[in-house]
C-alpha cells in the first residue's frame, strides 16, 4: 500500500484554502492508503510564536482535523515535535542541501520580502525539514496545495542525492497530490491572491467562523458596478469569488451566476448572498464538532500518544537504516 504524508503549520485556525487545498485530500485518502496526518509545530517556529500561542495552535489543528473527519483509527495523526528522528533525518539532509537551491525557492523569496528582518537559518531550511517530513515515512503521495508543488519538487531533489550519495535506491520519489484533475489554489476574498492566514482577517474564511462572520466577510468583499460588456473578462477581484463559488456551491448555481454575468445582469450582493449561505453550508458539519472536540481533552490525549507512536515506530525503522546506510556504526 502506498504511503501518503502530509502536514498543516500550526499557526492559528484552518482556512478553506487549507480544507480544499489539503483537509479533504486527507479524508478521501484514509480510505485508501497507509496516511500519516501531522501538526507542523516545528515549521511554526520560524516566526517565533509564544509557548502558550504555540501549544493552543497545535491543539487548534489537531481539533479541527478530527472535527473535518480524519479518523485516527485510520490514519496516524501526530505532532511533528513528538517525532526526534524528524530534526535528525534533516540534519543529515541539510549537508547536502545548497545555499543556491534553497535561496532559490519561491516561497523563501516571498518570505524574505515580507519580512527582512527575520530571515533565519529555520526559514532557509524550511524545505529541507518538509523533505525529512516526508521521506522518513517513504511517502510516495503528497496531498497539498498548489503553493507547495516547489516544495515536494525539492524533496525529490533531497531524496535522490542521498540515494546518489550513498549508492542506494532507498528513498521513493514523492509527488504532490490532489483528487481533484489539478492541485488547488483557493483564492481570498479580496481578489489579491491565494487564501491564507497572513493576508489580512478579512481575506481568510475560517472553518470555525460562525455563519454571521462568514456572511459579514462575503459581504465586504470588494466589487465594482459590473460587467459593460457581454462575456467580458473577470477581473481578479470578481473572478475570486466565482472560483471560491465554483468549490463551495453546486455546479447549476455556478452556471447561473456565470450566465447572468456573462448577460450583464449580474448583481452582485445576490452572488455574495448565495456564496456565503453555501460557505455556511459547507462548513457546518466541521464547525458543530469543534467545541465538542476541543473540550475533551482526554480523548485528544489519547489521539496524539496513539498517533506519536505509530509515526515514531515508522521513523524509528527509517533512521535506523538511515544510520546504517551513511555509516553510523556502534563499536
Ligand atoms: P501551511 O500550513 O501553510 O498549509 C497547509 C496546507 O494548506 C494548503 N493551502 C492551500 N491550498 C489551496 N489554496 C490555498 N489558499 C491554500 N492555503 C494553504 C497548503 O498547500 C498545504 O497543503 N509547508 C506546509 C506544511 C508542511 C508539509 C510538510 C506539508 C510541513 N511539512 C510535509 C506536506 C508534507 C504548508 O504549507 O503548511
Amino acid at each position: 500500500m502506498e504511503t501518503v504524508v502530509s502536514g498543516i503549520r500550526s499557526t492559528g485556525k484552518l482556512h478553506l484554502g487549507n480544507y480544499y487545498g489539503a483537509v479533504k485530500s486527507f479524508i478521501k485518502m484514509q480510505h485508501e492508503y497507509n496516511c500519516f496526518f501531522f501538526i507542523a509545530d516545528y515549521h511554526s517556529l520560524t516566526t517565533h510564536p509564544t509557548p502558550a500561542d504555540l501549544h493552543g495552535n497545535v491543539k487548534q489543528v489537531l481539533v479541527e482535523y478530527l472535527a473535518a473527519g480524519i479518523d485516527p483509527e485510520k490514519a496516524t495523526i501526530y505532532v511533528q515535535s513528538d517525532i526526534p528522528e524528524i530534526p535528525e533525518l534533516y540534519l543529515f539532509l541539510n549537508m547536502n542541501a545548497y545555499m543556491g537551491e534553497l535561496e532559490r525557492s519561491t516561497s523563501f523569496k516571498d518570505k524574505v520580502r515580507a519580512n527582512p528582518n527575520n530571515v533565519n537559518a529555520g526559514l532557509l531550511t524550511y524545505p529541507v525539514l518538509m523533505a525529512a517530513d516526508i521521506i522518513i515515512h517513504k511517502a510516495t503521495k503528497v496531498p497539498v496545495g498548489k503553493d507547495q508543488e516547489q516544495h515536494l519538487e525539492m524533496a525529490r531533489t533531497f531524496g535522490n542525492r542521498f540515494n546518489r550519495m550513498y549508492g542506494h535506491d532507498y528513498f521513493p520519489e514523492p509527488y504532490a497530490f490532489s483528487f481533484t484533475e489539478k492541485l488547488v489554489k483557493i483564492p481570498g476574498l479580496d481578489g489579491k491572491g491565494k487564501m491564507g492566514k497572513s493576508e489580512g482577517e478579512n481575506n481568510a474564511v475560517y472553518l470555525s467562523d460562525s455563519p454571521e462572520i462568514i456572511r459579514k466577510k462575503v459581504m465586504k468583499a470588494v466589487t465594482d458596478s459590473g460587467p459593460t460588456a457581454e462575456f467580458q473578462e473577470k477581473p481578479d477581484f470578481i473572478q475570486n469569488l466565482f472560483d471560491l463559488m465554483k468549490v463551495v456551491s453546486s455546479e447549476d448555481t455556478y452556471q447561473h451566476f456565470d450566465e447572468l454575468y456573462n448577460k450583464c445582469q449580474i448583481r452582485y450582493g445576490d452572488l455574495k448572498k448565495q456564496l456565503a449561505e453555501d460557505m455556511i453550508v459547507a462548513t457546518n458539519p466541521v464547525r458543530e464538532r469543534i467545541n465538542d472536540i476541543a473540550s475533551d481533552t482526554v480523548y485528544l490525549r489519547k489521539v496524539a500518544q496513539l498517533g506519536a507512536e505509530k509515526a515514531r515506530a515508522s521513523a524509528s525503522k527509517t533512521l535506523q537504516e538511515v544510520r546504517e546506510i551513511i555509516g553510523f556504526k556502534h563499536f
